[in-house]
């Protein structure tokens, strides 16, 4: 029988459990007041996905930079794949220093920065081409993340942006025009952009962590879903869904997020190297997103058991324009008029 994840590793629960509650609330390995200890310091980087994605590939990226160019005073453990840390509760143990780092994707943190929420805006992105220029660290929607006084509030420092990737939607239905969404139920990241987005397609939709996205899709408890390929192929969600529709409607970006108390724990020499292993851990992540997209719908074409649509430029637009401006001008409140106003103006 398939089982959700295919790369989930034989840690039970309780050794898991053990890890979590070992951890010291600023990451140092020994006992230092400001974090730092004569054994060095560690980060303990928690996040949703398998290590075969964009994001799990970027944080093993992070973790074998830190470990090459750090010195032996800063290591990192990755545990991927909700193992640790999900959905519902990794934001807080972020914050409370139960691990040091986290990339979870931007509709995330809806709750605590809901300005985040302009990475979900339908069709922001026309192609995967598009995503560094509008996003970039200097521009309105990169300010909007980079400096947001959000996260800066509750100790949340930003590394970086790292990308999936565009998302598809898939169910058991063909969907090739927004009416067929109808009565359907999707799962969403919690984000009220995504809901309306839904709601403009006529389909109905129920907020849910993505861990349990698999088992929901298998028992019927929801219709659909929205993820790019790597995702839906590496929790074989393509196994309980018979249609994907590729429709590029969205996209899937992740904050690359540390404690900033243990941050700035760390020695200057040491925050430095965090910071270029972060970087080059985005450019890595940028190299290889689209590659894993494409390899991951390839499995699922060959697995034979879900039906790909490509979107004609015609469908794509239908679906495109029962959103968009619309969606956008309903939550310029929320993300700022003058940044909803600029990247409409770039349309
Ligand atoms: C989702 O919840 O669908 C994604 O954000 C998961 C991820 O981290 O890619």
């Amino acid at each position: 029988m398939t089982s959700r994840p295919r790369s989930r590793t034989a840690l039970s629960t309780a050794a898991l459990l053990t890890l979590a509650l070992g951890a010291t609330a600023c990451g140092a390995r020994g006992a230092g007041a400001d974090g730092g200890g004569e054994d060095g310091y560690t980060i303990k980087f928690s996040h949703v996905v398998t290590p075969d994605t964009p994001k799990g590939q970027a944080a093993e990226r992070f973790a074998k930079v830190v470990d090459e160019t750090c010195g032996d005073q800063l290591s990192v453990e990755v545990y991927p794949n909700s193992e640790l840390y999900g959905d519902e509760d990794e934001l807080q143990a972020l914050q409370s220093g139960a691990v040091q780092m986290l990339a979870p994707a931007s509709a995330k943190f809806t709750t605590i920065a809901p300005q985040l929420q302009v990475l979900d805006l339908p069709f922001l992105f026309d192609s995967v081409e598009d995503i560094p220029k509008v996003v970039a660290p200097d521009t309105a929607a990169g300010k909007a993340i980079y400096e947001n006084p959000e996260l800066a509030k509750r100790g949340i420092k930003v590394l970086g942006l790292w990308d999936n990737g565009l998302k598809q939607l898939s169910s058991d239905d063909a969907m090739t025009q927004p009416s067929d969404l109808r009565g359907l139920r999707f799962r969403i990241q919690p984000s009220d952009v995504l809901r309306s987005q839904f709601e403009e397609w006529s389909a109905e939709t129920t907020p849910m962590a993505f861990a349990e996205v698999y088992n929901a899709l298998q028992q019927g408890v929801i219709d659909g879903q929205e993820n790019p390929y790597s995702n839906i192929e590496s929790q074989n969600m393509h196994t309980v869904q018979k249609h994907i529709t590729e429709s590029d409607h969205g996209y899937i970006g992740y904050v690359h997020t540390i404690n900033k108390e243990f941050y700035d724990s760390l020695p200057a020499e040491l925050q430095t190297c965090v910071d270029d292993a972060s970087a080059e851990a985005a450019t890595y992540n940028r190299e290889v997103a689209a590659k894993l997209n494409d390899e991951a719908k390839q499995v699922i074409e060959k697995a034979g058991g879900t039906e790909i649509t490509e979107l004609t430029d015609e469908q794509r637009q239908v679906f495109e324009d029962a959103v968009v401006p619309k969606v956008w001008k309903q939550y310029a409140d929320v993300i700022g008029q003058d940044l909803v106003d600029e990247l409409l103006a770039q349309r």
